[in-house]
């Protein structure tokens, strides 16, 4: 496969990084300058300076930006999406980031497998060199009630589908989050039905939204936020986004995901944003917008992406396509 990026050498950084990327990293210096001043605590983004330099993917970031997919809001900062997370295998709070930090995302296999031509597994690397990576700016919505906008690196699920091969038959995609207790403390909570599962259908997969991300803000993805690769579906329930993924299975049955599981009742297999079918714990109608002190802002059907999905789930009668 051709691959459009440019190495690291080739451009003097800002040149190479995208403009608001760019923009925010100067923003962020001008930031840091002043905020003695205003007594503002001068805390950096968490970052893990090791798994950062040591990705053998570095070479390929920041990718071109795809103008397809702009914002009606600006951008979260960096700081903001990698200090609030959820991924319970390291905790059930959203301050994990430096726990995530024990997660070995090298060496890192993928298996793609179930109704396929032929069952492949993969070595991370090798995966994404063979795709191409563009960077997309999505918003994100989290059932709890939370929003944030962030520029994701990644490669189209498309293309992964059809690197699969599925068989005719496969009507679902269930992925899969690593298992290992001994590093992620969190799944030695036996009443959680672990590894952590989610699902889409092949359509789902191969909407020109459902991204693959292996990165964000210009680099590959930190560990809190599911490195080396997580599913993005933007007009979906944040839950619905499973982080370090090593299987993906094609399937002709329905899967039951990971909080299905846990609580059939709030979280089904659809999950799509709709800010008027309130959730048992959160109403929907609103949002409040991470790191804008306070801010809510009014949800949007399918997070805004309706012109994108909606047609997915025309046809779907008698399900309850919004948890
Ligand atoms: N994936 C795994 N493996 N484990 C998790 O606990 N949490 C989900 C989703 N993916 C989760 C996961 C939930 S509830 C949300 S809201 C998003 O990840 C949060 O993504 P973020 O931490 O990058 O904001």
């Amino acid at each position: 496969m051709l691959l459009r990026f440019k190495s690291s050498w080739e451009l003097q950084e800002s040149a190479s990084t995208p403009e608001s990327v760019f923009m925010d990293r100067r923003r962020l210096v001008r930031a840091m300058s002043i905020a003695p001043f205003l007594g503002i605590g001068t805390t950096l983004p968490y970052r893990n300076a090791n798994a950062v330099m040591a990705d053998p993917t570095k070479r390929f970031y920041p990718a071109n930006r795809n103008p397809l997919y702009r914002l009606d809001r600006s951008l979260n900062t960096e700081k903001d999406v990698t200090t609030h997370n959820n991924f319970y295998e390291f905790g059930s709070h959203k301050f994990i980031a430096k726990e995530a930090q024990k997660l070995k995302t090298r060496p890192w296999t993928v298996t793609l497998d179930g109704m396929v031509e032929k069952t492949i597994v993969i070595d991370i690397d090798k995966l994404i060199s063979k795709m191409e990576l563009e960077e997309r700016l999505y918003r994100f919505r989290c059932v709890e009630a939370w929003s944030m906008a962030l520029p994701w690196t990644g490669f189209p699920m498309a293309d992964l589908v059809k690197f699969a091969s599925p068989l005719k038959g496969a009507k679902y995609v269930i992925m899969e989050t690593f298992h290992d207790p001994d590093v992620a403390k969190g799944q030695k909570q036996f009443w959680y039905p672990w590894p952590y599962q989610e699902g889409l259908t092949i359509e789902e997969a191969t909407n020109e939204l459902t991204l693959i991300g292996t990165g964000a803000y210009g680099k590959p993805m930190v560990k809190q936020m599911g490195a080396p690769l997580r599913l993005v579906v933007p007009w979906k329930y944040g839950f619905k986004s499973i982080k370090s993924i090593v299987r993906f299975t094609f399937t002709d049955k329905r899967p039951v995901s990971f909080w299905e599981k846990v609580q059939g009742q709030e979280y089904g297999f659809w999950a799509n944003v709709n800010p008027a079918v309130p959730h048992a714990r959160w109403p929907q109608d609103t949002e409040r917008v991470l790191g804008g002190g306070g801010r809510r802002v009014k949800t949007l059907l399918y997070n805004g992406y309706e012109e994108q999905v909606a047609q997915l789930y025309r046809n779907l009668k008698g399900e309850n396509i919004f948890f």
